[in-house]
This record gives structure tokens, sequence and C-alpha cells, in this order.
């Protein structure tokens, strides 16, 4: 197993559709001890019991730094360590540029951008003191080619955000044998998109994927196996595509 006794972190993981729940049944799967960190408790929890035994579901808002230290404590509370951090949780609006109000703006920034540094700001010291983790920050294709599929540009803006963070906070950790790595899904079937992705859209999109197909939830969480894991050990400060070839660059 790739992550037995470790024990990963995954926020936005009660979704039961979502990238987040994948990668927590995945790592679970593989040995890992995982926590739930999303919004609400009862999710949270419901998404833990669903792994199995073990498993811990947290609340926290990603975006409020309070709320991520409490969690945070808890967990090292519990386990008394962190392996594995997976930045997941992310919203996103369908605006054009003009129609991004400031609120939107920060909605948007706040879950996927400084909640990434929060989260990670929360981990890093236990990890340096152990000097051995993993962080896989969510990013999106929608950073690469400048949005064009869901997303507004507040969203790639966000999530190209977290592929700088993520590369600068890889440099700096990696004297201490912290690796951050990134992930760039295309489009995954979720329920990030509210059900707003249309038939007719949907089929122009498939015209643009090699692969022929829209990708799984499960595609992303496997990526997030292999980074979160040690075959990835000599990897740090890069972006996994997982588009099924829709951006080759
Ligand atoms: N689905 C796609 O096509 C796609 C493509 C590229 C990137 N992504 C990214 O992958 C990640 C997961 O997306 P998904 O499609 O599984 O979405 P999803 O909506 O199914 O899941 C997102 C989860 O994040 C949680 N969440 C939202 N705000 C939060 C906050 N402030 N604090 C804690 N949890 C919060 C939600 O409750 C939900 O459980 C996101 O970062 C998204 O931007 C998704």
């Amino acid at each position: 197993m790739l992550l037995q006794d470790k024990v990963a972190i995954i926020t936005g993981a009660a979704s039961a559709r979502g990238i987040g729940r994948a990668t927590a049944a995945t790592f679970a799967r593989q040995g890992a001890r995982v926590v739930v960190i999303d919004l609400d408790e009862a999710a949270a929890r419901d998404a833990a019991i669903s792994l199995g035994e073990g498993h811990l579901g947290l609340a926290a808002n990603v975006a409020d730094e309070p709320e991520v230290a409490r969690a945070v404590a808890r967990v090292i509370e519990h386990y008394g360590r962190i392996d594995v951090l997976v930045n997941n949780a992310g919203i996103t609006q369908p605006l054009k540029t003009l129609d991004i109000r400031p609120g939107d703006y920060d909605r948007v920034l706040d879950v996927s951008l400084r909640g990434t540094l929060q989260m990670s700001q929360a981990v890093i010291p236990l990890m340096r003191q152990q000097q051995a983790g993993s962080i896989v920050c969510m990013s999106s294709v929608s950073a690469q080619r400048g949005g064009g599929i869901f997303g507004g540009p507040h969203y790639s803006a966000a999530k190209a955000g977290v592929l700088g963070l993520a590369r600068a906070m890889a440099r700096e950790l990696g004297p201490d044998k912290v690796r951050v790595n990134s992930i760039a899904p295309g489009l995954i079937q979720t329920d990030i998109t509210g059900g707003l992705l249309q038939d007719e859209r949907r089929h122009a999109i498939l015209d643009g994927i090699p692969l022929g197909r829209l990708g799984e939830a499960q595609d992303v969480a496997n990526a997030a196996l292999f980074l979160a894991s040690d075959l990835s050990a000599y990897l740090t400060g890069i972006t996994l595509d997982v588009n099924g070839g829709m951006l080759i660059h």
C-alpha cells in the first residue's frame, strides 16, 4: 500500500461526487488515515465515516484562519503527525470580466488561493519538524489556457495564483524535505458546475479532448495519490496535467 499509516488531510472532501472525496477514498484504500475538512461538520463526518474506521471529519472554512488553525490543531492532537495535505477546496463562478463584483472576486480567491496558503501555513511547521511531507495543490487547466471552460477570469487568476504559490513553497520547503506539487485538472465530471454545463457546450468541449471523454474524479485522485506517495519522491514544484490532452504544452 502506497500510504500505509500516513496521515492525510484533504480539504473540500465532503462533496459526494467530488475530486476531494474520490481522493479521500483512494488514500484510505492505500492505508492512509484520512482527515476530511469541509464547510459542514455533519457532511465532513459522514464522508469520513464512509471511508471506514480510523478517519476523521472536521468542519473548517479554509478561508478562515482561526478555523483552519483549530482544525489542524485537532488533527495533530488526534494523530500526532501530518504527512500529506491536499489543498482541494475550491469554488467557481461562470462570470465574464465586467460582471465580476468585488464580493465574487473575494469569494473565489479566498477559497482557492488564501485557503491553500492558510492550510499550508498550518501544516508546514510540523512537516518541517518531521523533515517529511507532501503538499498537493489543486489548480486547473483554466489557469494555463486562460479559462474558457466554466470558471470566469477570477477563477483562472485564483488557480494561476495557486500554481505560483505552490512553486514558490516548493523552492522554499525543499531543504526541509517537504514537497509541494500541483495538479491541473481539465473538465472533470463533479457537482462544481452545479449542472450548468449544457449538452451542446459539452459536445464542443469533447471535440477538443484527444482522449474523447470528460475526466472522472478518480482520474484526478490517482494523480493525487502519485504526488502524495513516495512514488514521486524526487518531484517538487511540478504541475501534473490531468486533462485528456485538452491542453498539450
Ligand atoms: N471539476 C472540474 O472540472 C475541475 C477542474 C479543474 C479544477 N477543479 C478544482 O478541483 C477542486 C475540487 O473540485 P470539485 O469539482 O470536486 O468540486 P465540488 O464542488 O464537488 O467540491 C468542492 C468541495 O469544496 C468544499 N468547499 C468549498 N468552499 C470551501 C471552503 N471555504 N472551505 C472548505 N471547503 C470548501 C465544498 O463544500 C465541496 O465539498 C476545486 O479546487 C476545483 O476548483 C475542478
